[in-house]
C-alpha cells in the first residue's frame, strides 16, 4: 500500500476522470491520497474530496504565489475551511523564484498559516524555493516541530536543517530526471523513518512519464528510485514510506 502524500486531485485538470484516476492509482498499490490546496478555492475542493472517499485527505494551505490577495476577510475564511477535517496545513511557504508575491507579503501569510497549524496541532507542508534563509528563519523563529519538506529540493544545509529538527522529507517524480544527481545523492542521506512519496500531480511526471499528465499511480516510479538508490527493497520502501505518513499526518485507521 502507497501513501501519496502530496497530490492535487482537487485541480481542475482532475475533473473530467478522477474515477479513473483513482481506480488506476488502486490498480498501482496508491491506496492513501492527500490532496493538498493552495489557496481558497482549492482547499475547500480538498476537503470535499476528503469526505468522498476514506482514502482521501485534505490539507489546506494558501500557496506563496497565491499569497498576494490575502486580507482579513480572506483570510477568516481560510481559517473557517480549517476547521474542517483536515491532517496538515499547507502548503505554504516561500518562492523567491518567480516571486508572484512580494516577499514581505509572502512572509506574513505563511507566518499566519504556521501559528495556526501550531493551534490545531497540525504539522505544515512547506514549499521552498529560492528563500532557504528568510525560510529557516522562520521556521527557527517559529520553533515549528511538526513539518514535511515537500517535493524536497534545494541545499545541503536546508538538508540537514530539516533532518536535524526531524522534519519528513518527501520525494518526488523529479528524482527520477537524468539531471536531478544532487537530489538523489540527498535522498540517499535521508534517514529511511523520515522518508516521504508523493507525485505533486498533475505537475512533475517521472522520467518514464514526461510531458504526460501526472497521477498518483506513477508514486510507483519514486518508489523503484528510492529502491534502487537506497539498495532496500520496493515492498520495503512502500511499507516504511506509508507508515510514516499515517504518523505524520496522525492517521488513524
Ligand atoms: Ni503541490
Amino acid at each position: 500500500m502507497l501513501f501519496d502524500t502530496h497530490c492535487h486531485l482537487n485541480f481542475a485538470q482532475f475533473n473530467k476522470d478522477l474515477q479513473l484516476v483513482v481506480s488506476r492509482a488502486g490498480e498501482a498499490g496508491v491506496k492513501f491520497m492527500l490532496n493538498v490546496g493552495c489557496d481558497i478555492e482549492s482547499s475547500r475542493r480538498a476537503l470535499e474530496l476528503s469526505e468522498k472517499d476514506t482514502y482521501f485527505f485534505a490539507s489546506v494551505g494558501i500557496h506563496p504565489h497565491f499569497s498576494g490577495n490575502v486580507d482579513e476577510l480572506i483570510w477568516k475564511e481560510f481559517e473557517k475551511i480549517a476547521c474542517g477535517n483536515i491532517v496538515a496545513i499547507g502548503e505554504c511557504g516561500l518562492d523567491y523564484y518567480r516571486l508572484l508575491t512580494p516577499r514581505k507579503k509572502q512572509k506574513e501569510v505563511f507566518e499566519k498559516q504556521i501559528i495556526l497549524s501550531k493551534k490545531l496541532n497540525l504539522p505544515i507542508i512547506i514549499h521552498s524555493r529560492e528563500a532557504e534563509d528568510d525560510l529557516i528563519s522562520i521556521l527557527k523563529d517559529y520553533e515549528v516541530k511538526q513539518a514535511i519538506a515537500h517535493c524536497f529540493s534545494g541545499s545541503g544545509r536546508y538538508l540537514d536543517f530539516c533532518m536535524e529538527r526531524n522534519f519528513f522529507i518527501s520525494f518526488a517524480g523529479n528524482i527520477t530526471y537524468p539531471a536531478a544527481k544532487n537530489l538523489r545523492d540527498f535522498a540517499k542521506q535521508v534517514p529511511l523513518d523520515l522518508l516521504l512519496l508523493e507525485t505533486d500531480c498533475p505537475f512533475l511526471s517521472p522520467q518514464a512519464k514526461r510531458g504526460k499528465r501526472c497521477e498518483p499511480q506513477y508514486l510507483t516510479y519514486t518508489r523503484d528510485e528510492l529502491s534502487r538508490l537506497k539498495s532496500i527493497k520496493a515492498e520495503k520502501i512502500e511499507e516504511i514510506t506509508t507508515s510514516n505518513a499515517l504518523a505524520c499526518f496522525k492517521i488513524k485507521l
